[in-house]
């Protein structure tokens, strides 16, 4: 392709330049030029043609067929869980997460499972062939429609797609790809950004689903940034640390589908593992009879998951002692300190406090912050909480319960699991059909009440008054 005239706009006010800028003229603001693609490039010249025939194109909603084969089964149910039922045709999903935490090993794995009905075409810009070749070895994936192809050049990518069709494609790394009218190196913020578009145009065009494999950056946030989060279909974004095994897969875009949902697995010699019982893996190896923990029932999207919730409370050498909070909002952390101070009189003002949320999960509702106060309050007075005791329910800010949703759901988990007490909010209590369950519901209105409930499930006189 010929090689046109590069232009530079401002990303915040859509000024032009001829050439790379620190600041805006037009606008002031700063590092905000960026090199743009030649408007000439993409084959717009029969716009005036294609805009006579569009009335034709229109449709009624109700005469477009939605076949029940509009979606591929990945073989991977927790993978179709956060797709929202299976991989759409036609549709461009990122894969996200940081290197290392297994995007290529999970697209492979449903290379052999897609590959027994599907040809698939896997588009490699990072390992060569054999690499591939060795990691599918190590997978025991020997699917007989799986292609390689070792190129980065994207417009060659979009040709070979278009030419071969095959009903799936994968793409690794969307960063190592680059378009050779570009004058930026590939993994920049208008080469990700075209090399989408084109995989886009093709997918679409052809009704291929595309996975886009997209390295996350320190920052957290998918190189370039928000650049390719409202091109594509669906943004998946693997969690989780990379020296655990566990790894979560979360929709954080899903245009076919909720994005509520996450996908649990493990990492193992033989590639990553579905996790189908996540809160019996979470309690496992679980510290008995040790203060400070709690386990509590969080709403992953449909699914209650168990997670335990640890809190050490130690004497600072600080002036202004230390609070850490792993998968839990560290404001929230000093809220619920204030809360345990100021209503019930508990002083951690000169206590460094540290609170973890066990196994790399995130919990984010307000239904974790009695079981967060709870292990706070175990951890403080070095009294352990009975193990089969669970807690859920939202902490105001005058040391009261409120109601949480779907409380039957945390119950019959903890129930599922063989918890034997489950202390929740009164108001919640009240909505509750008791007799259905045999696990022992303990309502409570306020923190001092919940705190009362566990002197008494421990077997020991209250030393609240
Ligand atoms: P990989 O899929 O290459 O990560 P990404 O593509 O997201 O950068 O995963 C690499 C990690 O997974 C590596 O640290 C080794 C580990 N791994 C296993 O533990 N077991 C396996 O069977 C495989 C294939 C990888
Ligand atoms: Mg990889």
């Amino acid at each position: 392709m010929a090689k046109s005239k590069i232009r530079y706009e401002c990303t915040a006010c859509g000024a032009e330049y001829p050439k790379w800028n620190g600041r805006c003229l037009s606008c002031g603001a700063w590092n905000s030029i960026e090199e743009q693609l030649p408007a000439a490039i993409p084959a717009n010249s029969g716009a005036a043609r294609q805009s006579m025939s569009l009335s034709s194109q229109i449709r009624e909603l109700a005469e477009i067929g939605t076949n029940d084969d509009i979606r591929y089964d990945t073989g991977v149910g927790e993978l179709n869980r956060v797709l929202g039922g299976g991989l759409v045709k036609g549709s461009v999903v990122l894969l996200g997460g940081e290197p290392g935490i297994g995007k290529s090993t999970l697209l492979l794995q449903i290379c052999q499972f897609m590959g027994e009905s599907h040809s698939i075409l896997y588009v490699s810009g990072e390992e060569s062939a054999r690499q591939i070749k060795l990691r599918a070895q190590r997978l025991h994936v020997d699917s007989e429609s799986l292609y390689l192809l070792t190129v980065t050049d994207v417009e060659a990518i979009c040709d070979t797609i278009a030419e071969s069709e095959p009903d799936v494609v994968i793409v690794d790394s969307i960063q190592t790809l680059h378009l050779s009218s570009l004058n930026s190196g590939a993994g920049s913020v208008p080469q990700v950004r075209e090399c989408t578009n084109l995989l886009l145009h093709t997918a679409k065009a052809k009704e291929i689903p595309v996975f886009l494999v997209g390295h996350v950056t320190k920052e957290g946030s998918i190189a370039g940034p928000k650049v390719m989060e409202h091109i594509v279909d669906a943004v998946l974004i693997f969690e989780g640390d990379r020296y655990q095994s566990c790894r979560i897969l979360r929709a954080v875009k899903n245009r076919f589908g909720s994005t509520n949902e996450i996908g649990v697995f493990e990492m193992s010699d033989r590639g990553l593992q579905e996790v189908e019982n996540p809160s019996a893996m979470l309690l496992e190896g679980r510290p008995l009879g040790v203060s400070g923990t709690c386990v509590c029932c969080m709403m992953e999207g449909s699914r209650p998951i168990l997670a335990e919730i640890q809190a050490l409370v130690s004497k600072s050498t600080l002036s202004s002692p230390r609070r850490t909070a792993t998968g839990f909002d560290y404001n929230r952390v000093y809220i619920l300190l204030a809360v345990l101070e100021k209503r019930l009189g508990l002083y951690f003002g000169t206590l460094d406090v540290y609170l973890n949320i066990v196994g790399g999960f995130r919990l984010d509702e307000p239904a974790g912050d009695l079981a967060v106060a709870l292990s706070l309050y175990s951890a403080l007075m070095d009294k352990p909480i009975g193990e089969t005791v669970m807690a859920f329910g939202e902490v105001g800010l005058g040391g009261e319960l409120r109601a949480v949703s779907n409380a039957a759901q945390r119950i019959q988990e903890a129930e599922r699991l063989g918890f034997t007490v489950c202390i929740l909010p009164k108001q919640t209590l009240r909505t509750l059909q008791t007799d259905r369950y045999t696990i022992r519901l303990e309502g409570a209105s306020n923190l001092k009440e919940a705190f009362r409930i566990l002197e008494k499930t421990a077997g020991k006189e209250s030393s609240l008054q």
